[in-house]
């Protein structure tokens, strides 16, 4: 019925094996994909294919049966040797399709609006973009406003936010982007992963790591995973809120990433084609 298998948990049996139960019926999936049928010794047909997975470092990757384009980037693995897992945040099924989500994602001139309630972003200062083709880095500032009294009575995390952030993304087409940041705690690497689920479907979630300054700020880390989850859920419920296919009508200034990102979907089969 559609159910997510990765929702559900795993049964360990008598005889050492395992079975992976659904979460929508607790109907159990043995090794090969066959159900099994409770009080009967029946071999059912099977339902599920195993999913190949790519084991590297700390992370398991997985193409999902479909025929790789391009090369698992390595800069997760790089953080999970540098850095200490903070952990998962905003794990979530956003109602948009995936260019929708790339494009909002790399819309600089959202942060002011969109993240306006969280941040108190004044203004976005562009710095510049770096073209690799499906790799790109793009820098900018955001001046934030003096947070009032009863906004860091509310979120008393703010104050361990800086004056300016100096957001420095990195973007490897089309699923990862990794927000580099500096903060008076440490460094944070926030790595946003996003999955097309179905056509109006985009799963997402950012993986975060960090490098804290002091063990104490190492307490703040629920604070960093706070601020990602509140990140996720505005980009989800904007996203809910833009009529679908409702064409733009005003350019904004430096929209390069988004206009990298309509390039690259555009002419995705060919740019991983015709990759050396
Ligand atoms: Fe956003």
């Amino acid at each position: 019925m559609g159910a997510m298998l990765s929702e559900g948990w795993c049964v360990a049996k008598s005889d050492g094996s395992s079975t992976i139960a659904c979460p929508l019926h607790a109907l159990e999936f043995d090794q090969t994909g066959s159900t099994v049928l409770l009080g009967s010794n029946k071999a059912t047909k099977s339902l599920l294919k195993p999913l190949e997975l790519i084991i590297q470092g700390d992370l398991i990757w997985s193409y999902g049966g479909v025929e790789p384009k391009m090369p698992i980037p390595n800069v997760l693995n790089e953080f999970a040797a540098k850095y200490e897992f903070a952990g998962v945040a905003g794990e979530c099924s956003v109602k948009t399709d995936l260019l929708s989500m790339l494009l909002n994602m790399h819309d600089y001139n959202h942060q002011n609006g969109t993240h306006r309630p969280l941040f108190e972003i004044e203004r976005i200062d562009f710095k510049r973009f770096i073209d690799q083709r499906l790799h790109s880095h793009s820098y900018y500032d955001m001046p934030r406003a003096q947070p009032k009294w009863q906004d860091l009575l509310k979120n008393p995390a703010l104050l361990e936010m800086p004056k300016v952030i100096r957001a420095h993304l990195e973007n490897y087409f089309p699923a990862i982007v990794i927000f580099h940041g500096e903060a008076p705690i440490g460094t944070i690497k926030q790595c946003h992963i996003f999955v097309p689920e179905f056509e109006t479907h985009t799963r997402t979630y950012v993986l975060a790591y960090g490098r804290f300054k002091n063990p104490v700020f190492r307490l703040l880390k629920n604070n960093v995973l706070k601020f990602a989850a509140t990140v996720v859920e505005q980009d989800a419920d904007i996203l809910g809120k833009l009529y679908a296919d409702s064409p733009q009508h005003i350019k904004l200034n430096n929209e390069v990433g988004m206009d990298w990102v309509r390039r690259n979907f555009a002419n995705f089969s060919e740019m991983t084609n015709s990759r050396s």
